[in-house]
């Protein structure tokens, strides 16, 4: 299993990636919708099907120009199958399905979730047993994998997704969708001065929860705004981000330190968050026992190189399926 052809669609990125060997990327094209669901706040799903449509064909041919590689070069096709939008992941499954049919190739489902995770193989070699703190738009979870292959949801939100948070608390600071990266930057720029609650971060359990944070920050907007005082933006970006750090890198080293993991591995779009990856770094610097893998920028946004690279453990575990492949929108690990 040689060459794979990945396809990604589940959200809002329109994705195409030839990998070889399951860590090199030859390829990896991603359209982005971004601009067209930013007037609305948040992703359209109807917009984002269309724009899957038009930009499926496009992006695939140019991944594979771009890696100098025909159709006839490739040992098999992968794609997203779930979690998802479902109308967005049933345009990369049957353009997956068509290549596979037309060019009479083995066809890889692969979780996004997964896929995330893997995005780290890229990088260097994952080493086991490892733990991985997934965090994106729709997810927060804690993964441990004690081999390739085998995952075990250890710890998650309980509300919303840490990436949910920050586009939400965006939207009160008036920044674009998604508000992350913009929370990111205003957040270096201010102080640590509200000290909103560090939810569970006492409780003896991986779990996380962030609307309670998200309800402190819009009650202390909202209680100014009726005092007529304005509030420093950028100190509230910081004592946001504080707060979703401090929570997110004590559970995480805690969890990882019982565990006795080789490697400790940041997955999903939050992880590009700059503060994020610091503090892992800080606190990883003081346990030399695990490695902490982070990946590049371009690789923690949603792509179809790591839906590629998780696709080739699957391959070698032989999880192939044939044109019956539907899209599977609650996915689970
Ligand atoms: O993995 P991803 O591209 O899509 C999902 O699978 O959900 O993650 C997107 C999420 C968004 O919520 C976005 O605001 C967040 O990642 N994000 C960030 C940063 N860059 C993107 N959050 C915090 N800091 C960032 N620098
Ligand atoms: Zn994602």
């Amino acid at each position: 299993m040689k060459r794979i052809l990945a396809i990604e669609t589940s959200c809002d990125e329109t994705s195409a990636a030839v990998i070889e060997e399951g860590n090199r990327q030859l390829s990896n094209v991603v359209a982005s919708q971004i601009k067209s669901h930013q007037r609305f706040g948040g992703v359209v799903p109807e917009v984002a099907s269309r724009h899957h449509v038009e930009q499926m064909t496009i992006v695939m041919e140019e991944a594979l120009k771009e890696a100098e590689t025909t159709y006839e070069e490739l040992d098999a096709i992968a794609v997203t199958e779930g979690p998802g939008l479902v109308g967005a992941l049933l345009i990369g499954v049957n353009a997956a399905k068509a290549v596979a049919y037309a060019h009479n190739l083995p066809l890889i489902p692969v979780n996004h979730i997964i896929g995330h995770i893997y995005a780290n193989q890229l990088v260097q070699p994952l080493a086991f047993p490892l733990l991985s703190l997934v965090v994106s738009g729709g997810h927060t979870e804690l993964v441990y994998m004690e081999e390739p292959g085998k995952y075990e949801i250890i710890g998650e939100t309980r509300d919303d997704a840490a990436g949910e948070a920050y586009d939400k608390v965006g939207r009160i600071l008036g920044v674009p969708y998604p508000g992350g990266k913009h929370i990111d930057e205003m957040a270096h720029k201010g102080n640590d001065t509200f000290h909103f609650p560090r939810a569970m971060i006492k409780e003896d359990n991986n779990d996380f929860s962030f609307s309670g944070l998200k309800s402190s920050f819009i009650n202390t907007v909202h209680n100014a705004e009726q005092k007529g005082e304005v509030l420093d933006k950028n100190d509230l970006a910081a004592s946001f981000q504080a707060a979703v750090i401090e929570v997110l890198v004590t559970k995480t080293m805690r969890c990882a330190k019982e565990k006795q993991v080789k490697q400790l591995v940041l997955a999903g779009g939050v992880a590009a968050n700059s503060g994020l990856r610091a503090a892992l770094k800080e606190a990883v610097e003081m346990t030399p026992t695990i490695e902490l893998v982070v990946p590049p920028l371009s690789l923690c946004g949603d792509n179809a190189a790591m839906i590629g690279a998780a696709a080739f453990v699957e391959a070698v575990e032989n999880k192939q399926i044939d044109l019956t492949l539907n899209a599977q929108p609650g996915l689970s690990l």
